[in-house]
This record gives structure tokens, C-alpha cells and sequence, in this order.
């Protein structure tokens, strides 16, 4: 089961954290990955490693908030690895992400989280569906959060905006393509490791207590979910926002 030889993947933020484990875990299954990010170094270190460990990747430099260079980059990624089967929006954490009351943000701030993962995900969305149409199979699926879902009190208002507004989008493109070939969904991460603690090791286990199953999220907890939304045995799903979170979020 989900055996992904011969499809072509797009990761975007795969540099690094979940988007690297999401494009190894695609390789280990047979697909040609694109590994995109906006960091040149972390692109090509993490498309090296999944070659090291004897699968296909090329690294895909390009900032997914800018429409033309979202166009100009996917197509290179097809004329490096051919047409694009399967898109991961993973990019969501801006460099230097920081969280704040929204009385204290200010346009720039509401900005930056709103075009990572709102626009992010329409501009790499438009850039592969008419593709993925046209071929008659496709998978996007849109990593997104649980601040995309419900109101925290963490100082993370833009960030939510711009994650819910992803999982609204995910839902009406999964409408209009159904019976295309081509699904779209979305994976609601909860607390990951990468992200707690800031390197405080009592700090992360405080955070950790805070998630029902006991422990935080790591690259293959989401990569799993992916492999199987984006295989071929997952083609009834569509639509769909699925938990990944340890139970932090029940639905
Ligand atoms: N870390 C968590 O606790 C957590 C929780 C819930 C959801 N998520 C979601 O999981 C995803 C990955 O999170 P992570 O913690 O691995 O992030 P990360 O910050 O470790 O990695 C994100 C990568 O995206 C790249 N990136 C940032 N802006 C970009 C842009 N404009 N264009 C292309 N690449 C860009 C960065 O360079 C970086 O390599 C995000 O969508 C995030 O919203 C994470």
C-alpha cells in the first residue's frame, strides 16, 4: 500500500523540521521529490540527504508568497523531475515567527502570517491543479494548525487568520476538483517538537504534559498522514481537515 513510484512531489518549507520529514518519507515511498524552500542551503542539504539515503530530490529555491516566482519555480521543479502530482504546502512558520497580543501587531505583522499560509497555498495551488486536471490525478494537501481552528491565548491571531483561511480554500478547491482525479486536504498539526521548548529541555517536558497522548509531534507523525492522503489508496478522501495533534483537538 501507498506506493509512490513514478508520482513527482512539490514540498514547500521542506528545508528543514516537518517539511523534511514529509519529503523523505515521500522519497522512502518512491516519489521524486522538489524540495522547496525559501532557504537555498536548507533546500539543497535536505534534497542531498534523501539522495544519500538512495532516493530522487531537487532542491526548488523560491519564496511561496510571491506569485511569479511561486510560477517560474514549479516550473523548473517540472522540467527537473516532470509535471507536479503531488503538493505538500507545508510552509507556515515565517523565519523569526513571534507571537503577539493582536493589539500590539501592526499591518506588516498581520501581513507576513496571512501570505505564508493563506496566499502561499492559492499560489502554489493554481500553479499545479490545471496540471494535475488535465492528467486526471492530483493530491495537495495543506499542513496547517490548530490556531487555523480555534481561539488560543498565545499571541498567535495572524498566524490563525492565515491557517484558517488555508483550511477554508482547501475545502472549496477539494469541491470544485472532485471527480477530477485531484483531492485536496489538510493536515492540523498540533504541538510539534521542533517548535517547543526553545531549547529548554524542562520547558518542552511542561509542554509536553499539556498534549493527552503525553508526548509532542515529530516530522513523521505528520509525514505519515501525508503518505497516506497523497496515495493512491486515499482517493475517496477530499475535503478533509485531519488531526494530527496527540488529542490536544478533538473533533
Ligand atoms: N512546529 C509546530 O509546533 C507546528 C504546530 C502546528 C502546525 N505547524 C505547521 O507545520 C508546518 C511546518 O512547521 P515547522 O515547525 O517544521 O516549520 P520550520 O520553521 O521549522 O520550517 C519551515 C520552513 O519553511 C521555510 N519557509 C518559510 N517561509 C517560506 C516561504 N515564504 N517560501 C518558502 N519556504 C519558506 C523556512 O525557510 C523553513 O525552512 C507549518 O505549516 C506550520 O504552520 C507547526
Amino acid at each position: 500500500m501507498f506506493d509512490l513510484s513514478g508520482r513527482v512531489a512539490l514540498v514547500t518549507g521542506g528545508g528543514q523540521n516537518v517539511g523534511e520529514g514529509i519529503a523523505a518519507a515521500l522519497a522512502r515511498q518512491g516519489a521524486s521529490v522538489a524540495v522547496n524552500d525559501l532557504v537555498e542551503e536548507r533546500a539543497a542539504q535536505a534534497a542531498e540527504r534523501i539522495a544519500q539515503a538512495g532516493g530522487k530530490a531537487a532542491p526548488a529555491v523560491f519564496d511561496v508568497t510571491d506569485v511569479a516566482a511561486v510560477s517560474r519555480g514549479v516550473a523548473a521543479a517540472e522540467a527537473a523531475l516532470g509535471p507536479i502530482d503531488i503538493l505538500v504546502n507545508n510552509a507556515g512558520v515565517p523565519a523569526g515567527m513571534a507571537t503577539l497580543p493582536f493589539r500590539e501587531t501592526d499591518e506588516a505583522h498581520w501581513h507576513r502570517y496571512i501570505d505564508l499560509n493563506l496566499y502561499g497555498v492559492i499560489h502554489c495551488a493554481k500553479a499545479v491543479v490545471d496540471g494535475m486536471c488535465e492528467r486526471g490525478f492530483g493530491r495537495v494537501v495543506t499542513i496547517s494548525s490548530g490556531a487555523g481552528q480555534t481561539g488560543l491565548p498565545i499571541g498567535v491571531a495572524s498566524y490563525g487568520a492565515g491557517t484558517g483561511g488555508g483550511l477554508a480554500f482547501m475545502r472549496h478547491l477539494a469541491i470544485e476538483l472532485a471527480g477530477t482525479g485531484v483531492t485536496a486536504n489538510s493536515i492540523s498539526l498540533g504541538l510539534m517538537e521542533s517548535a517547543a521548548g526553545g531549547g529548554q529541555p524542562e520547558v518542552a517536558e511542561a509542554l509536553a504534559r499539556t498534549v493527552p497522548v503525553g508526548r509532542m509531534g515529530t516530522p513523521d507523525d505528520a509525514a505519515a498522514a501525508v503518505v497516506w492522503l497523497v496515495s493512491d489508496e486515499a482517493g475517496w478522501v477530499t475535503g478533509q481537515t485531519i488531526g494530527v495533534n496527540g488529542g490536544s483537538l478533538t473533533s
